[in-house]
Formats: structure tokens, sequence, C-alpha cells
């Protein structure tokens, strides 16, 4: 029998991204569209964002995030159970953006699937390999969190054009080793508000159709205001959730790592919880908003350059369409 102090507690040991190299910058939009850079600079502190080419599909850049992430886990494709891929923006409708990661990896031991949960997706992947690892199914996951969302851009459309880039993340989620423990996941969703960030054609409610290309319904559409309003209650609430699981305060945190999809709404998050700006770790200004990646990324370029001593923490928060929100603590852990 398993006693309260075997219990296994899923642990992030390695992490990983993927940048494509193409820099789009505000300089470039002010081509394209009618804005600027002061109004895209002062909205939502962004300056370039990265563009994948044709050949970095969605599985490419996250199998170049999954290396890393298992370097730095010293582990080899062989020791995987699962491989799970939070994103949405597939390759396909199917087979699953995960089944090619594991045919590019050769992980022949594991199984894989998708995952769908916008822009919460690092968060509620984390969510779900601990929920694995804890109940003894696996023992090693692969996390990856990956969108290429300029495929679903409308690069005649100011609202949106600005604010989205490609990206990948990654991370080896294990029952043991040094890291971070997964102390917690705090998820939600309102789904009652699915439509205010929405691809409205292409899945099976609305195939593709010549008049859905017409009408330009493969792209995101969002309305940016109300997206605004609720991004900041539910971080807000998703956070204060967190560290009431954790039975800590604002002032355990060391690093808060929020989705970055608009620097207002992330110092109003940093303000509210009275978290320093030194404390809040910011990617937006170099990629834009990466969908699910967008915590992954900044989590493990956190991790490059910081040194964390034992016992410190992290507090991870994103948002996203569904609605779907979730918040994580990270604890600094040696064993
Ligand atoms: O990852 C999922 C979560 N996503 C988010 O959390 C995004 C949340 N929303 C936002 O970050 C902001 O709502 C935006 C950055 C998208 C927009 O900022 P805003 O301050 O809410 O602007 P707005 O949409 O209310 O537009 C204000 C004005 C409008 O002009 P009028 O009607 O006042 O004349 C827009 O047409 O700014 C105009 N505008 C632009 N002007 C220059 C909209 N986009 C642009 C642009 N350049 N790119």
């Amino acid at each position: 029998m398993t006693t309260a102090a075997e219990k296994v507690q899923a642990r992030i040991t390695g992490t990983g991204s993927y940048l494509p190299e193409k820099i789009l910058t505000n300089a470039d939009l002010e081509k394209i569209v009618d804005t600027n850079d002061e109004w895209i600079v002062s909205r939502t502190g962004m300056k370039e964002r990265r563009i994948a080419s044709d050949d970095e599909t969605n599985s490419y850049m996250g199998t170049e995030a999954a290396k890393v992430a298992l370097k730095e886990a010293s582990l080899s494709v062989d020791d995987i159970d699962l491989i799970l891929f939070a994103t949405v923006t597939p390759d396909y409708m199917f087979p699953s953006t995960a089944c090619l990661v594991q045919k590019n990896l050769k992980a022949t031991n594991a199984a894989a699937f998708d995952m769908q949960a916008t822009c919460s997706g690092y968060i509620y992947a984390l969510a779900t390999a601990k929920a694995y690892i804890e109940s003894g199914l696996y023992r090693n996951i692969l996390v990856i969190a990956s969108d290429k969302l300029s495929s679903f851009i409308d690069y005649s459309d100011r609202s949106t054009c600005i604010l989205f880039g490609d990206g990948a993340a990654s991370c080896v989620v294990s029952g043991s080793g040094k890291g971070l423990l997964i102390s917690n996941a705090a998820l939600g969703a309102d789904g009652s508000l699915s439509d205010i960030i929405k691809v409205p054609a292409g899945g099976s409610r609305k195939p593709a159709s010549i008049e859905t290309v017409e009408a330009k319904e493969h792209y995101i559409k969002m309305e940016g205001r109300e997206v605004y309003k609720h991004a900041v209650r539910r971080m807000e609430a998703a956070s204060l959730e967190s560290l009431r699981q954790v039975g800590i305060t604002e002032s355990d945190i060391s690093y808060l790592i929020p989705h970055q999809a608009n620097l207002r709404i992330i110092e109003g998050l940093a303000k509210r919880f009275q978290i320093g700006k030194e404390k809040v770790y910011v990617t937006i200004h170099k990629y834009g908003n990466t969908s699910a990646s967008s915590c992954g990324i900044a989590l493990h370029e956190l991790m490059n350059e910081k040194k964390l001593d034992l016992g410190k923490r992290i507090l991870l928060v994103a948002f996203g369409s569904g609605l779907t929100w979730g918040a994580s603590v990270l604890t600094v852990t040696d064993k």
C-alpha cells in the first residue's frame, strides 16, 4: 500500500522552446494595414513577433521544442510514455499533431494525443500531466504547447493581425527528479462566452466552402474589449485561487509568468497582486501573443536566465478563448 509519505508528486524536469527566425516588426505591419508603432506599443506592449515559414509546421516547431526539453531532463525518447500536445492550430484536423511529433521523435513507447484549451493550453496540459503522473498511470510525459496562429490571421484586419505570433514550448513532467514541482492547478472555463473570440468556420459545424472563404470565416475574430475585460477578471481570480490552494500569499511568489496577450493586462495583474515589475516575466515585446505556448516559452527563458533557490515559487496564469483560464504554482525542488 502506498503511504502519504510515498505519494508521487509531479514535477517539470526540463523545459524547451522553439521560435521561428522570421521577425514581423511593427514597422512591417505599418506597411500592410493602417496602424502605427505608437498605437501598437501603447495599447499592447508588442514590438515584434515571430512568423513560421511553410516548412516550420506546428508539429515541426513542437518537435524542436521537445528535443530541448528532453535534453534538459536528461531523458531519452524511449523513456516517454505519453506525448500531450496543446494547440488550437493542429497540422491537420486529424491525425493529431501529437502523433506527428511521436513519429518525428521515434518515441515508439509513447501514447499521443492533442488537447485544446486555447491560450490556457500550457497550464491545462500541465494539470493533465500532473494527474496522470500522480495517479501512477505514466512515469514520464512530454508536454508540448505550440501554435502557428499566423495561418489563421487575416493580415488585412488591423485589430487582430498585430497581436499574434508563432512559437512552441515544451516540458518533461515526471514523478521524480529535480526541477519544478507542479504544486497545484486551478482551471476554469465559461462556454457561455464562446463567441467573443473564435474561428467561425472550418469545423464540422460550418465546414469550409466558397462562402466561408469569401466571408473570411477561417480567420480569428475577436471582440477585443470584451475579451480584455474577462481576461483581467479571470486571471486575477485564477491566481488568487492558486495561492489559496497552495496556502501561500503573493509575497511568497518569486516570479509571475502571465499569458502574454497584452502588457496592460499584465501590468494590471501585477499591480493588483503588488508584485514588483522585476518579478513579472515578460516576453510580449519580442513574441506577441503566441497562444498556448506563451507561458511555456517564458518559463523556459526564465529557467535559463535565473538561478532559482530551493523552495522558490513561480506563478503561471493564463486566459483564452472558450473561455478558458488556469493558474499553477511551481516550486523549485532538488529531489
Ligand atoms: O489570447 C487571448 C486573449 N486575448 C486578449 O486578452 C486580448 C484582449 N484585448 C486586447 O488586448 C485589446 O482589446 C486590443 C489590443 C485587442 C485592442 O485595444 P483596445 O484598447 O481595446 O482598442 P479598441 O479595440 O477599443 O479600439 C480602439 C480604436 C478603434 O478606433 P475608433 O473606433 O476608436 O476610431 C480601433 O478601430 O483603435 C482602433 N484600432 C487600431 N488603430 C491603430 C484597432 N486596432 C488598431 C491598430 N492600429 N492595429
